[in-house]
């Protein structure tokens, strides 16, 4: 399988010794990192969320400041939640009562807030880039992380997924994924293949329609499938996205109706797939129109899985890129 071409001008969200300073993208990073995140995060997901108090000291005395311009359920609360379990101070900024409401620049409301003595910014925007364009503009000891931005990349993401398909099947290099639906439009499924093919994953599937994949599909590292029946033959992991409307221009299916016939996730269909298939959706789920309800709330389904271990790997993400060595002796 073709490993995609790496994008080096991502390379600066590494310090000088190779620790994370922003994460902005799985591009750029090496298998070695993806399984340190990972790690990092074991003790997080397990111990610390167990204990009846679920605070670790590790970033006292740090600000952290979450810049959602784009809506959020999932990634904002497991943010602001990993933040609170790091004893950090967090501010969700409110972008629809703030000032860029009155038309303030996005890199003059970022100037102001980091003058208030931030040390992280975690940005969602509507515009692939953005969260990169931040991180160059910057004070040198602030971090910036990617919470999603565009249809380009959604980083913590694609390593919570990862993550969660490690605590059932941790063997990679045996296993057959499938993402199915609006590759287009998805900047989920753009970071689960960086991730998953860099992290020896033995076969990426996407299935979807023509108008809802990418025209060089391939040149991701992925086969491409058109039919549910051919694409989920002996899979063990379904990855299913929803239609992201708002980032479609025009009318790219017939209904939504003809689109679950052809590619709805259904009990019927699990059967094309191994027995021990599990069944993962970002969120949120379109019931009905990706995914039968029978689906998302059965046995195969990991979905609530995927939302509590995203807290453990943004808790791990954060603390990395505060103690990263170069921060350490700049603080000395
Ligand atoms: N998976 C995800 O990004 O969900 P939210 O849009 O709710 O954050």
């Amino acid at each position: 399988m073709n490993r995609p071409v790496t994008d080096t001008r991502l390379n600066f969200q590494l310090d000088e010794h190779g620790g994370l300073r922003h994460f902005l993208s799985i591009d750029g990073l090496d298998r070695e990192m993806l399984v340190r995140i990972m790690d990092t995060a074991e003790p997080f997901a397990g111990v610390v969320a167990d204990q009846p108090v679920k605070k670790l000291p590790l970033l006292r005395g740090k600000t952290i400041v979450n810049l959602f311009f784009e809506n959020s359920t999932r990634t904002l609360t497991t943010f602001e939640l990993a933040a609170k379990r790091l004893s950090a101070d967090v501010l969700n900024v409110n972008i629809a009562t703030s000032a860029t409401a009155k038309g303030e620049k996005l890199l003059d409301t970022i100037r102001n807030i980091q003058a208030m003595h931030v040390d992280m910014f975690v940005i969602r925007h509507s515009e692939s880039g953005a969260a990169e364009f931040i991180a160059r503009h910057v004070e040198p000891h602030v971090s910036v992380i990617n919470a999603g931005d565009g249809r380009h990349s959604h980083p913590t993401q694609a390593m919570l997924d990862a993550f969660t398909i490690r605590k059932h099947k941790p063997a990679f290099e045996r296993l057959r994924i499938a993402i199915v639906g609006d590759i287009l439009h998805s900047r989920v499924a753009r970071s689960q293949i960086l991730a998953f093919n860099t992290l020896g994953v033995k076969e990426i599937r996407v299935i979807g329609p023509r108008t809802l994949l990418p025209v060089d599909a391939e040149s991701l590292g992925v086969r491409v499938y058109h039919s549910m029946d051919d694409g989920l033959q002996d899979v063990d992991v379904i990855v299913m996205l929803r239609l992201q409307k708002e980032r479609m221009r025009g009318a790219m299916l017939p209904s939504e109706l003809e689109y679950f016939n052809c590619f709805g996730l259904t009990r019927e269909r699990l059967r094309f797939a191994r027995q021990d298939v599990m069944v993962m959706h970002p969120g949120p789920i379109n019931r009905g129109v990706e995914i039968e309800s029978g689906v998302a709330d059965g046995k195969p389904s990991v979905i609530l899985q995927q939302v509590s271990y995203g807290i453990a790997i943004r808790m791990a993400i954060m603390t990395m890129a505060m103690h990263s060595k170069s921060r350490h002796q700049g603080e000395a």
